[in-house]
């Protein structure tokens, strides 16, 4: 038995919907370590980025990560950028089961700008949005690929996310 399921993927991929829908499922709690960043904080991710710069951002987070990751028996959703840092993977890939949740760029760009706060993305705001989009995809690729579990989600339900992912935490216990 994995000690925790840690969700992974780029900012639209679904990370706290699935999450929420898992650990509802699984009676685990979810930890979203944006949001305790943003309780940490006491303002927006994007507000925290204007004032203080991404390299501050990026100190708290791995402290977030690494806290989390100590959990056993929760569901974990970390920031698009969480798996990058080195020191981040060691305690996401520890006795975790790690899951990639995959959306095309369509589907990502779509998301995001349905969701409310959608844009107040820093890593994703200003010019050229999409070309940033597509360069930071490619460049995290190769992290993103480390997951025990990739899932498309592009055209599944929320149901049918987690039941893969039910079935992939009930295969390692088998
Ligand atoms: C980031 C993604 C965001 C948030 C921050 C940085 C990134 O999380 O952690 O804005 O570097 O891709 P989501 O993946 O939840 O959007």
């Amino acid at each position: 038995m994995p000690h925790n399921v840690v969700l992974i993927g780029f900012s639209g991929s679904g990370k706290s919907r699935i999450g929420r829908a898992l650990a509802q499922r699984l009676g685990w709690p979810l930890v979203d370590t944006d949001a305790r960043l943003v309780s940490r904080f006491g303002c927006s991710i994007g507000e925290f980025f204007r004032v203080h710069g991404e390299a501050a951002f990026r100190s708290a987070e791995s402290e977030e990560v690494v806290r989390a990751c100590a959990e056993q028996r929760h569901v974990i959703s970390v920031g698009g950028g969480a798996p990058v840092r080195a020191g981040n993977w060691a305690a996401i890939a520890d006795r975790n089961l790690v899951v990639r949740l995959h959306a095309s760029l369509e589907t990502i760009w779509r998301r995001l700008h349905e969701m409310p706060g959608g844009e107040e993305r820093p890593m994703l705001s200003g010019d050229d949005a999409r070309g940033r989009m597509a360069k930071l995809l490619a460049d995290r690729e190769s992290v993103y690929a480390r997951a025990h579990l990739t899932i498309e989600t592009d055209d599944l339900s929320v149901d049918e996310v987690v039941d893969r992912i039910v079935s992939a935490i009930e295969a390692s216990v088998a």
